[in-house]
């Protein structure tokens, strides 16, 4: 089963070479209704968005970072950059891709708006200067619910679609730094679901793939890798 799915991966990538590969923008993400920058709202940017790196409470811990060998610090606490509203404008807009940073922190300035990138920096700033006032601001939903596709696309738009692409194409924007293999095609993927549950718990590297396919075991639960599982096969193309 492994091996068969290896192939079907193999072959994923040739499509992928073979030009089907779009890049395409994702829609800036949802928050209908916000017309100033808050603090409030920076905090749902920052889950969305930077948690998956940074880490819930900015300690640079988040998945990426904990799971890959070499991959440079995070800490938002640790703050080397700068952190003046306007540097942390800049860092957050441009990221690494005008030098300066490690290409590893994506540029949000074409996928967030100004209100979204308005109140992440405000958000990030409290986080550095006074994170016992930035915290409570997060939510937390810890309580684990049965497995529900509604679930599956909400963690796949947070966690997953970075690499794989809000359709799940392949063309996230860190597909711009991972190659060799890219990040999966999941519209094109014929995996069947215990193989799924394996890598997406134990990761690219366990199962002979790409190191970049991080572990999310000890991220979710069993019943939200099952959402994400659902979710995921139905961005399959017939
Ligand atoms: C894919 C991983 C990733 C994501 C997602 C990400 N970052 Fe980063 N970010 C990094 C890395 C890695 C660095 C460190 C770069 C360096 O020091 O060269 C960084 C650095 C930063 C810095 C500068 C920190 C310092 O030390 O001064 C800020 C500010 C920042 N990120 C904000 C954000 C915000 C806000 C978001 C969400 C909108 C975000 N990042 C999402 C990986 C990420
Ligand atoms: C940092 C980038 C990155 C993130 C984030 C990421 N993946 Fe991946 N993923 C990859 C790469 C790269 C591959 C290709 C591995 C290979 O072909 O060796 C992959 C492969 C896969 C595959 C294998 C598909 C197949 O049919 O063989 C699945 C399933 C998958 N990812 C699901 C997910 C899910 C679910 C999430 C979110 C919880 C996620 N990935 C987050 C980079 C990522």
């Amino acid at each position: 089963m492994l091996r068969s799915s290896a192939v079907l991966g193999l072959a994923g990538r040739l499509l992928l070479a073979g030009g089907l590969l779009v890049c395409w923008g994702t829609p800036a993400a949802r928050g209908a209704g916000e017309t100033a920058p808050s603090l409030e709202y920076g905090a749902r940017v920052y889950q969305e968005r930077c948690v998956l790196c940074h880490g819930r409470e900015g300690y640079g811990d988040g998945v990426l970072p904990v799971s890959l060998k070499g991959y440079p610090s995070a800490n938002l606490r640790r703050n080397r950059h700068g952190r003046s509203l306007e540097e942390l404008r800049e860092a957050i807009i441009h990221g690494g891709s005008r030098g300066g940073m490690s290409p590893e922190m994506p540029p949000w300035g074409d996928e967030l708006t100004y209100l979204q990138v308005e109140s992440v920096a405000r958000f990030t700033k409290l986080l550095m200067d006074q994170p016992e006032r930035a915290l409570p601001l997060l939510e937390r939903s810890e309580v684990d619910e049965p497995p529900s596709l509604r679930r599956g696309r909400s963690l796949f738009r947070n966690y997953c679609s970075l690499c794989h692409g809000e359709n799940g194409e392949g063309d996230g924007k860190m597909a711009r730094i991972i190659k060799d293999p890219p990040p999966f095609n999941l519209t094109l993927s014929r995996a069947p679901d215990d193989y799924l549950m394996q890598i997406i718990t134990r990761g690219g590297a366990a199962m002979g793939r790409s190191p970049r396919m991080p572990p999310w075991g000890e991220q979710f639960s069993e019943s939200e890798r099952r959402s994400i599982i659902s979710y995921i096969k139905t961005l399959r193309r017939q």
